[in-house]
């Protein structure tokens, strides 16, 4: 028996070689920034160690560990962030793997239907806590990572709402040029006020890993979860002096709006640019289509007698 898989493992890695050797870029761009945790599933093979072996090699600046924060039951939610996430070019000289974090399992039907998610995707973490636990999960999620990722730690760790739509490219290429320690990278809430009243919104946070490490480390911020989660994260960084390098980026990450909408333009929302890092409050799938075909992503659809598909904006 193991002769046999032996056997049959031969010609796959041979294959696979070739593949390397021939098409190295092709390969590593197959390690997209959905690539499954390494500990992850069983679908690891010959051919996905490789796949390692060639990003490792590939000049990496840094890598981020890109947290969505999200609910299990919001598994529409997730499809969509899953196939925008794999259709983006992967960042140049970056890793950022996206990955979708939710609390504690407590459904008998989440448990199943996530568990096939996690066989099938590898790009799930699920954190000790409940959904309704009061403010718990900004520290959890903090304090969780330099454990789990203690042999392999990251540069950044990211909390990312589930309804913000990055560019991952411009993301890493605007993170490039920025401190690595101390970092704080994000959307300066409430936009105009004075430094010492503002903190990342929501919508989405980067922060060095060693903030991560440091939070970890200080049990007592868990009770300090007074007023909004994310305001709190900004007092402990502060507290801690974890957060001296701050980046706002106003205005590549904003609030959604489009000309249907009453809503008007201020300093936290307006219409889809070019230059985005990052659009929020995508609450409804017509948000997300028009979000996604204004970045292009519909591009790759190539002409097939199977459909007709017509994509033109209705506004
Ligand atoms: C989860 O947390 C609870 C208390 O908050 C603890 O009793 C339990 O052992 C933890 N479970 C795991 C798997 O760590
Ligand atoms: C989308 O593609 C068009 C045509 O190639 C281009 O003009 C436009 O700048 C692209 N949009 C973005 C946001 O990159």
């Amino acid at each position: 028996m193991a002769a046999s898989i032996g056997a049959w493992l031969v010609p796959v890695v041979v294959l696979a070689i070739f593949y390397l050797v021939l098409f190295p870029n092709d390969l590593s761009q197959l390690q997209s920034a959905l690539a499954p945790c390494s500990d992850g599933s069983p679908v690891a093979t010959a051919a996905s160690e490789l796949t390692k072996t060639a990003a490792a090699a590939e000049d990496v600046d840094f890598r981020v560990f890109f947290g969505v924060v999200t609910r299990a039951d919001f598994y529409e939610r997730r499809a969509l962030l899953r196939m925008a996430y794999a259709l983006q070019p992967r960042p140049r000289r970056a890793v950022i793997d996206v990955r979708f974090v939710m609390c504690r399992l407590d459904k008998e039907e989440d448990a199943v239907l996530v568990a096939l998610e996690i066989i099938t995707h590898g790009d799930i973490l699920v954190l000790n806590c409940t959904e309704n636990m009061n403010d718990g999960k900004t520290y959890e999620y903090f304090s969780s990572l330099p454990r789990l990722f203690a042999g392999e730690p990251y540069d950044y760790a990211g909390k990312i709402d589930d309804d913000t739509y990055y560019r991952l490219e411009a993301l890493a290429d605007t993170l490039r040029g920025k401190a690595r320690r101390d970092m704080w990278h994000g959307f300066l809430n409430p936009c105009h006020v004075s430094p010492e009243r503002q903190y990342m919104s929501g919508m989405g946070y980067i922060g060095s890993w060693g903030a991560a490490e440091w939070i970890a480390a200080s049990p007592e911020l868990r009770e300090d979860h007074e007023g909004h989660e994310d305001k709190a994260f900004g007092r402990w960084l502060r507290r801690g002096g974890r957060g001296k390098n701050v980046y706002g980026e106003e205005p590549r990450m904003y609030d959604y709006l489009d000309r249907e909408m009453y809503a008007e333009v201020t300093c936290y929302r307006h219409e889809l640019m070019a230059d985005t890092v990052a659009v929020h409050k995508l609450k409804d799938r017509l948000k997300w289509a028009r979000t996604l075909r204004f970045f292009n992503a519909t591009d790759a659809l190539k002409p097939s007698k199977m459909y007709h598909v017509d994509l033109t904006p209705k506004i």
